[in-house]
């Protein structure tokens, strides 16, 4: 059921996470499906929810400091700057585990990805239930991210609890995830872009890995995928024949001889077609296309986490 974020709703999802349930709920990137993340029969039932291969960690959601400490041994110089600049807020961080955060949360890892997301609702929400939650995207696995309550309830709503409406996500592309080994590494794009990172870390050598290894799924080639085909191309590499027929996700120009397009942002703006990324992908895959084209975006800022998601959508 999908519910407003009054303060009653508000007290009834705490109580649903507390008693081993399942809430959506909006966060700044993408909606989460959350469970206390210290309760591994909880958190089993978000694997069974989005058929999520179990090999795959998830990220816990914390209000404030003080919860960091039930689930992080430890946290080096470099994650507490990293922290103080983007907390709360769109960063993920993976850090030494305690033992109090079940093997189901981190698929066995010696390590927990952790985020303090900057929404209101997710705030409330985490400090309400006085629990972490751990949260992975809305979505059947491998499918799109959800930026909107109906999208969630489209694909998941018999099989959560309670869904919170926090109306649109503000970014629509899923954290940055940076690992604290030896030396930060970048383990997925997201809604802090890599050059925010670089001018916080400064002399630190921020390692970019590379994409093939599967060290989380959304590093995965094939993710983040609508059912209808997507390939990634520019308008006039369509021959016009083939246009009639399928759709066009566009960066800021509609162009000629699609069947249907969509425009990520008119006046080019990268937060703006971040945001509208998930939407738009989420609406043409619902006309029964017979593929979806979408155009190349310039590879920088924001730009970098939307054509990641483009090239595994169409891997
Ligand atoms: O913006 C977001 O991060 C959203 C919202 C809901 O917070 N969540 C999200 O979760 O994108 P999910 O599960 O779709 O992606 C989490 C990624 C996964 O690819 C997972 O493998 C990785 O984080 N991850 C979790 N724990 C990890 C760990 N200990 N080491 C490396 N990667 C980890
Ligand atoms: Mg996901």
């Amino acid at each position: 059921m999908v519910v407003p974020p009054t303060p009653a709703n508000l007290e009834r999802a705490a109580q649903i996470i507390c008693s081993g349930g399942l809430v959506a709920f909006p966060t700044e990137t993408v909606y989460g499906l959350g469970a206390n993340a210290l309760d591994a029969t909880a958190v089993a039932k978000i694997f069974e929810a989005k058929q999520r291969p179990s090999f795959d960690p998830l990220i816990v959601h914390i209000s404030d400091r003080e919860m960091l400490q039930q689930v992080v041994r430890e946290v080096p110089a470099v994650a507490e700057k990293l922290m103080a600049r983007f907390w709360p807020g769109p960063l993920t961080l993976v850090l030494p585990k305690l033992e109090a955060v079940p093997g189901i949360v981190t698929a066995g890892l010696p390590t927990v990805a952790v985020r303090m997301p900057a929404h209101p609702v997710a705030q409330a929400l985490i400090r309400k239930a006085g629990v972490p939650i751990a949260a992975p995207s809305a979505n059947p696995f491998g499918y799109l991210s959800p930026t909107r309550a109906e999208h969630v309830e489209r694909m998941l709503g018999h099989r959560v609890d309670l869904i919170l409406d926090g109306g649109s996500t503000l970014f629509g592309v899923e954290s940055t995830i940076v690992l604290l080994a030896e030396k930060p590494v970048l383990l997925r794009h997201g809604a802090v872009p890599l050059e925010e990172l670089e001018r916080v870390l400064g002399t630190v050598a921020l390692q970019v890995e590379a994409s093939e290894k599967p060290l989380v799924p959304g590093q995965l080639p094939q993710h983040y995928a609508p059912r209808t085909p997507i390939r990634i191309a520019a308008p006039e590499e369509v021959p016009s024949a083939l246009r009639k027929r399928v759709g066009y996700l566009a960066f800021r120009e509609v162009p000629k001889g699609f069947k249907v397009v969509k425009v990520l942002s008119p006046t080019g703006n990268l937060l703006e077609a971040a945001a509208h990324l998930f939407e738009a992908l989420h609406q043409l895959d619902r006309l029964g296309l017979e593929a979806i084209y979408a155009e190349p975006i310039p590879e920088v800022g924001l730009g970098r986490a939307i054509m990641d998601r483009l090239r595994r959508a169409s891997a």
